[in-house]
């Protein structure tokens, strides 16, 4: 039913003001949280999650699901040996046989086939230490096995590698940053440099999926530890708060994604800490372990929602830093569901290790994951993120 010719005039202008005024108003809130950036104001975390409401994707169980695990090692095109545990000997396979059950709701099953077609000519990138390589490989296997016939090309390299769905037009890429910010070599000693971004990261730019993930390296000391010196204000130090650290390199970070992504064009995830379980008193409460044990020999997860041990401290700066970004990262906030998983790493069933240090139980790896594995739910996480 048409309007009056004068009531359709009334309505057009009362919204066009509206539109105005609305505009104005989102343009002050906007100039506000840029000026009032150190005002802890509480940024909200943007809204992709299926069913926001109703539906918390982080939150929930472990259920047995025999059709899992979504594809075998030995057809996937590319498991590196520390991840590779069937490969390397590991005898049992129930751990391949858990579903993530949110609490309030299903996740939809991963269309291999789906993701490919929805980033058709685009560029999809981890970056970050090997907890985002273990996510980068789980997630070519999922699309290998969704489809097996495709034309594919694997470039490996340091610090990129790609892996092309030549077909679809598709790259999955792993860039390794492990700290995401600059570690430079001056006269043989490894500076990390708290306020710089890596040098690569124009690289980065050419992404339209962004995956970031660190965190375990920030705190390795001794032979395991990354740098020589911290430089921070134009100053070296020899050694910091690991915690301050984390938190001075995350700024830098969530600053540069801030200022250099155009987030129309590019999604930005970050990978929150991954676990590790190296004592079994955490999830042993009361009963007494011998001191050589670690996750080897852990066969099932954790029961319930939450893990009785300690949560990984980190995820306070990682938490807080993301909030506080103009434009919040999506945060893959896989830290409770991957707790839960004791029985999800390589243990010694990882081709890194020697045979010696195989047959020491005292060098498990309790901090990657084994593939297929932990990694896909991960994956599957990223999947609902993005598309539902
Ligand atoms: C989302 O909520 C609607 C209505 O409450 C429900 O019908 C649907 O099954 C939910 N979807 C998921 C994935 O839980
Ligand atoms: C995928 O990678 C290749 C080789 O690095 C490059 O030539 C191509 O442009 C990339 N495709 C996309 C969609 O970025």
């Amino acid at each position: 039913m048409a309007l009056p010719c004068s009531q359709t005039f009334f309505s057009v202008l009362v919204s066009f003001l509206c539109l105005i005024q609305c505009h104005l108003a989102s343009s002050a809130i906007l100039l506000s949280m840029k000026h009032h950036h150190h005002n802890h104001i509480q940024h909200q975390r943007p809204m992709l999650q299926a069913n926001q409401s109703s539906c918390s994707l982080f939150v929930g169980t472990w259920v047995q699901d025999e059709t899992y695990p979504l594809y075998q090692s030995s057809s996937c095109p590319i498991i590196d040996p520390e991840f590779n545990c069937q490969m390397y000997g590991r005898p049992d396979s129930g751990y391949l046989k858990y579903r993530w059950k949110p609490l309030n709701c299903e996740l939809p099953r991963f269309n291999g086939v789906e993701f490919l077609q929805n980033m058709k000519g685009k560029n999809v990138m981890f970056v970050g230490d090997s907890l985002g390589r273990n996510q980068w490989q789980s997630l070519i296997c999922m699309l290998s096995a969704a489809a097996p016939q495709a034309q594919t090309q694997l470039v490996r390299g340091d610090p990129l590698s790609t892996f092309r769905f030549l077909d679809y037009g598709v790259n999955i890429s792993f860039y390794r940053a492990p700290y995401l910010v600059e570690v430079d070599v001056i006269q043989g000693k490894r500076i990390l440099r708290l306020e710089e971004i890596d040098r690569n990261s124009d690289t980065w730019k050419s992404a339209d999926l962004l995956s970031f993930n660190t965190g375990h390296w920030w705190s390795h000391q001794g032979s395991l530890q990354g740098w020589d010196y911290v430089e921070l204000g134009g100053k070296y130090y020899l050694d910091m708060d690991r915690l301050g650290a984390l938190e001075r390199g995350m700024k830098t970070w969530a600053n540069w994604v801030d200022t250099n992504m155009d987030r129309k064009r590019t999604k930005v995830f970050f990978q929150a800490i991954s676990p590790t379980h190296y004592n079994p008193n955490e999830w042993n409460a009361g009963e007494k372990v011998m001191a050589t044990k670690n996750c080897y020999g852990e066969t099932a997860p954790i029961s319930g929602t939450t893990y009785p041990g300690a949560y990984p401290e980190q995820m306070r700066i990682v938490d807080m830093v993301i909030r506080e970004m103009h434009n919040p990262a999506y945060l893959l906030d896989i830290t409770m569901l991957s707790a839960l998983r004791k029985d999800g790493h390589p243990s010694i069933y990882s081709g890194e290790l020697s045979p010696q240090q195989r047959a020491n139980h005292d060098t498990a790896d309790c901090s990657h994951w084994c593939l297929p594995g932990l990694p896909d739910t991960w994956n599957e996480l990223f999947y609902t993120a993005l598309f539902y």
